[in-house]
Order: C-alpha cells, then structure tokens, then sequence
C-alpha cells in the first residue's frame, strides 16, 4: 500500500498545487465565472462551503458598513499618526489595526457569546444585563461614545432592515433589541451598537441558513471569527487613511501640550 511520510503542516482550505488555484474545492475559473462576490470567498475561505446569496450578501454589507468611520476612531487615529511618522503601508495599517479589541470593533464574538449564551438560557434583558453587572462585564455590543437613543447608529439600522427582509429568523437580534431597550432605559448611550448587531445577526445567519450543525455554530462562536469581518473591513478604511495622509503629505504629528493635563 502507499507509504505517507508525516507533514508539518496540514491544511483543508485552499489547494494551489493544480493548473488554478481552488478555495474550498472550487476552482479560480469557477469562481470567476459564477460571478461570485468577495461574500462569497469569505465563505469558501473561512466557512468552507458555498452559503446562499442573502447570507453572502449580509457579509458583503457588514464589510462595507464597517470600511471606515472617519479619522477620529481609535484605529484611523493611530494609522494617521504613523503614516505621518513616515511609516510604510503596511505598519500604518497594522498600527491601526492593533486598535481593535474588545472596547473598539472587536466586541463582535464577545457580543455574539454572550447574546447566545443568555437567548439559550432564555435569560430576560434584565436578567442578562444585572447577571453581567454582578460580575462587573459590560455587555458586549452595547454602548457608544458618540451614538445615543436619540441619535441612532444608522448602520444598526440597515443591517436589521436586511436581515428582517432576507433571513428566515431574526431571533438573537430580536433579543440584542431587548436587551437594548432594558439598557437604554438605564443610559441613553448604551445603544445597540455596531459589534452587537453583527454578533446578534450573525448567529441568525448562521442558526437561520440551515447550513451549518449546532456543533459547528458553537466552534465558530468558541474560536471568534467573527471579529474578523471588523478586521477585513476596517483594514479598508486604514489603508485609505494611510494614502490620505500621504498624498496630503502631512507632517510629523505631536499632539498640543494644551491638550494634556499634567499634574502629579
Ligand atoms: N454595558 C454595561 N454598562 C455600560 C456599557 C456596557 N456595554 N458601556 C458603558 N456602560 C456604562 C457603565 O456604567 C459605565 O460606567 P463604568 O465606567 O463604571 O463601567 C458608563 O456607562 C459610562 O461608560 P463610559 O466609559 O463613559 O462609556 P464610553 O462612552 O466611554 O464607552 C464603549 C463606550 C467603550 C463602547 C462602552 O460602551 C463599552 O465598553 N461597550 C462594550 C464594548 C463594545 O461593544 N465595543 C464596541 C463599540 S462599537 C465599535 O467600536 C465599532
Ligand atoms: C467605528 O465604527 O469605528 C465606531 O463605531 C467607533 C466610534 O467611536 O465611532
């Protein structure tokens, strides 16, 4: 019988030892040809299997909602200063990148945990919401420094406006929308935010498409994928920043003494 030498690595994702490369079995050609969108790829690649159009379409407009959010945010921020250090692409990008984490844009796996965890156990918002103060954890996905009840984030908007036309099932974001009518009656600014309406949403996509096995949806919530569809996006926004800067050819940038109180 055959001999098999043992390999370092292995790998069950992509193979790109024929005539074109393959992403989860499906060849370049094929991909191209079926006209197949960058949702899509994100599928093959991360998900391994082909999912329907609405649901590549939700990724596609996580990505894009998520692109950018202006210079002030915390990523934009640092990828200016660094570009304006004379930084490269690449360092001003993963300057920013470095950013995101569970305060900025990488609250989207911990908010989809949490969401999950308590809809499971049908926890009430106020159950969920007081459990997770006892314990001194904000609720991931809640929360903005700049959107309030009164001034909603119209991303939110957009993406329940999709997923209520497309999915068959907008359970977990019906509950995310309780949980933030519990909040909002303690805080105006602890409005559902971006990273909560992805995390809600994305356990509807994944518990609503029929194509993934509950076994599965845990694994992807465990390992946190989803904080990547922030990283992707955002990345887009971070490079345009960088060549912003560039282009503009702004200087070293120091922030004014004015702006820093120095005490003991
Ligand atoms: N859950 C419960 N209480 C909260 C939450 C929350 N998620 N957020 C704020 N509060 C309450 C707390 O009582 C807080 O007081 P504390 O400092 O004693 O905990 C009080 O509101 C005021 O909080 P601030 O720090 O002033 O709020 P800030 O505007 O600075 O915070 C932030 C905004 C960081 C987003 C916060 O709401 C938070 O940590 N949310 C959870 C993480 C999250 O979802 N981040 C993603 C944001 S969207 C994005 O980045 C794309
Ligand atoms: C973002 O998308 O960067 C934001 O929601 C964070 C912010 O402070 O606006």
């Amino acid at each position: 019988g055959k001999v098999r030498a043992p390999t370092h690595i292995i790998s069950t994702i992509s193979d790109d030892r024929g005539e074109e490369p393959c992403y989860a079995g499906v060849p370049m050609s094929n991909i191209i040809e079926r006209g197949y969108g960058v949702g899509d790829v994100i599928s093959l690649l991360w998900f391994k299997r082909s999912l329907p159009r609405y649901c590549t379409q939700f990724i596609e407009i996580c990505i894009m909602l998520c692109a950018d959010h202006g210079p002030c945010v915390s990523g934009a921020h640092n990828t200016i200063v660094t570009a304006r250090a004379g930084k490269d692409l690449v360092s001003s990008l993963v300057s920013g990148l470095l950013t995101i984490g569970p305060r900025f844009g990488g609250a989207i796996d911990d908010a989809a945990r949490y969401f999950k965890d308590a809809y499971d156990r049908s926890l009430t918002p106020y159950e969920f919401v007081e459990g997770m103060k006892k314990k001194g954890i904000r609720v991931p996905g809640i929360g903005h420094r700049i959107k309030r009840g009164d001034n909603r984030d119209k991303r939110v908007e957009l993406l329940q406006k999709f997923a209520r036309t497309h999915f068959p099932s907008v359970k977990y974001m019906e509950y995310a929308v309780q949980v933030e009518t519990y909040t909002l009656s303690k805080a105006n600014n602890l409005v559902l935010n971006v990273d909560g309406a992805i995390g809600s949403l994305f356990l509807d996509l994944l518990a609503g498409s029929g194509m993934f096995s509950k076994q599965e949806i845990d694994e992807i919530v465990e390992i946190g994928y989803l904080n990547g569809l922030f990283v992707l996006a955002r990345s887009i926004g971070l490079i345009g920043h960088t060549f912003d800067q560039k282009r503009l050819k702004q200087p070293l940038y120091r922030h004014p003494w004015e702006d820093v109180l120095y005490t003991k």
